[in-house]
C-alpha cells in the first residue's frame, strides 16, 4: 500500500466510522448562564493569539488531507471555506509530497484559493528538519504542525513500530524553523506529563486533539478488516480532559488548542473556557463538505454561522473576549470530574469565578 492511495482510503474509512464517535468530555462541562451580561453582541470579540500568531477566529480547520491527486478538490474547498470564514487552516501530512514532488500540487492548491490566510504545514515527528522546511516552503506556511499518531501507526498494518527519538527530533525541528510550531495529537489526546515534556523542550503551542471525534483506531481497524475490541477502540484521553490538563500544566508557558470531537458552537466555547486559546475541527468539516458535494461556499457559510452562535454564547456567559471567558466559572461533573480528581487536578478552582 503506497502512501498516496492510503490518503484516499482514510477518507473512505473515516466516513464509515465517524458516526460511531464517543464522548469528547465536553458533555460534562457546563458554563454558567449570566442573565446580566451588559454587552452588545457587536462588542463580542473572538480574535485570539497562539504562539504570537494573531488569529481572526479561534476556529481552525484542522489537518485532514493532501498527497493524492484525488483529494486536491478537498483541499481546494477547505481553503476556499477558510478564506470565506477568515479561519486558519492546516493541510494534512506533507510527507508524501516531500518524497514525490508530483504530489506538491495537492497541497499548494490551498495558497491558490487562500493566498493571504493563515495556513499551517503538517509533518510527522520523525521528519528531518530539512523536510519540515520543504513542507513549510511548499505552502508558504505561517506555522507548522508536528503530528503524533502512535496509536494509528501501531494499528495500521503497514504502520511504524518504532517511536524512539521523537522528543529530540521535535526539539530539533522547532529549533531549525522560524515560524510557530504546534505539536498535535491526532485523536488520542495528550496527558499533562507529555505536555510538560514538550513545554520543557520549548514547544509553545500544543493541540491536544483528544478522543471523542475522528477515531484512527476505528479507521485502521476498518481498513484492515480486523475488528478491534470495543474497549481498545475507546483508547485515549478525552478532548475535555486533555484541554484541562494542558491548561493546568502549561500555566501560560504554552498556548493550548483544543480539538477532537468538537462539532458545535457550544463545544467551541466550552473548550475555550477550559483554557484553550483556539479550537481545531477536522471530522465535522470533512463530513459536512462530503455531504454537500464539496461545496466550499456552503462550508464557509456553515462556519460563519457557527462563529455567530459562538459570539451569542460568549455574551450569555458574560464574556466579551476569550481572556475573560477563561475566568468564567465552569461546572465539571460526571466522568470528567472523576478523571480530573483521580489525576490530582483541583477542579474546585474552576467552579467559582476565576478572576
Ligand atoms: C486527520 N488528521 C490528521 N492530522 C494530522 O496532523 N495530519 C494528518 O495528515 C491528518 N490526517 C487526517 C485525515 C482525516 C481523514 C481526518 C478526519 C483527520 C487528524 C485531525 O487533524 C484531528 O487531529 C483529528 O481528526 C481529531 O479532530 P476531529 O476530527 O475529531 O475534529
Amino acid at each position: 500500500m503506497n502512501r498516496s492511495s492510503r490518503k484516499k482510503e482514510h477518507i473512505e474509512h473515516f466516513l464509515s466510522t465517524y458516526d460511531s464517535r464517543t464522548f469528547s468530555g465536553f458533555e460534562d462541562v457546563e458554563l454558567v448562564h449570566n442573565c446580566l451580561p451588559e454587552y452588545a453582541l457587536s462588542e463580542i470579540c473572538l480574535e485570539t493569539e497562539i504562539g504570537g500568531l494573531h488569529l481572526k477566529s479561534p476556529v481552525i480547520i484542522n489537518a485532514i488531507t493532501g498527497g493524492d491527486l484525488s483529494v486536491t478538490s478537498i483541499n481546494a474547498a477547505l481553503s476556499k471555506a477558510a478564506a470565506l470564514s477568515e479561519c486558519a487552516m492546516a493541510v494534512g501530512s506533507q510527507f508524501a509530497a516531500v518524497q514525490d514532488i508530483s504530489l506538491r500540487s495537492t497541497y499548494e492548491i490551498v495558497r491558490k484559493h487562500n493566498p493571504d490566510g493563515i495556513v499551517f504545514a503538517n509533518i510527522g515527528a520523525h521528519a528531518e528538519p530539512s523536510q519540515a522546511k520543504q513542507a513549510i516552503e511548499m505552502i508558504r506556511a505561517d506555522g507548522v504542525q508536528i503530528h503524533l499518531n502512535v496509536a494509528q501507526e501501531l494499528f495500521m498494518t503497514e504502520g511504524d513500530r518504532n517511536f524512539k527519538g521523537y522528543l529530540d527530533n521535535i526539539e530539533k525541528i522547532a529549533h531549525s524553523v522560524d515560524i510557530p510550531v504546534i505539536v498535535k495529537e491526532t485523536g488520542c489526546g495528550m496527558a499533562l506529563e507529555e505536555i510538560s515534556r514538550l513545554i520543557d523542550r520549548g514547544i509553545k503551542i500544543i493541540d491536544v486533539s483528544g478522543k471523542g471525534g475522528t477515531n484512527f483506531l476505528a479507521i485502521e481497524s476498518s481498513r484492515s478488516g480486523y475488528s478491534l475490541p470495543e474497549d481498545l477502540l475507546n483508547w485515549g484521553v478525552t478532548s475535555a480532559a486533555a484541554t484541562i490538563e494542558a491548561a493546568h500544566i502549561a500555566g501560560g508557558k504554552a498556548d493550548i488548542i483544543a480539538s477532537g470531537g468538537i462539532t458545535t458552537a457550544l463545544d467551541i466555547i466550552k473548550a475555550l473556557a477550559c483554557g484553550a486559546s483556539a479550537v481545531g475541527m477536522a471530522g465535522f468539516f470533512l463530513k459536512f463538505l462530503l455531504a454537500n458535494a464539496n461545496d466550499a461556499q456552503l462550508l464557509g457559510n456553515k462556519i460563519n454561522g457557527i462563529i455567530v452562535d459562538c459570539k451569542k454564547i460568549m455574551l450569555l456567559s458574560g464574556s466579551d473576549n476569550i481572556k475573560k471567558l477563561h475566568e468564567k466559572p465552569l461546572i465539571i461533573t460526571g466522568k470528567l470530574k472523576e478523571r480530573l480528581e483521580a489525576r490530582g487536578i483541583d477542579i474546585s478552582g474552576l467552579s467559582n469565578s476565576r478572576c
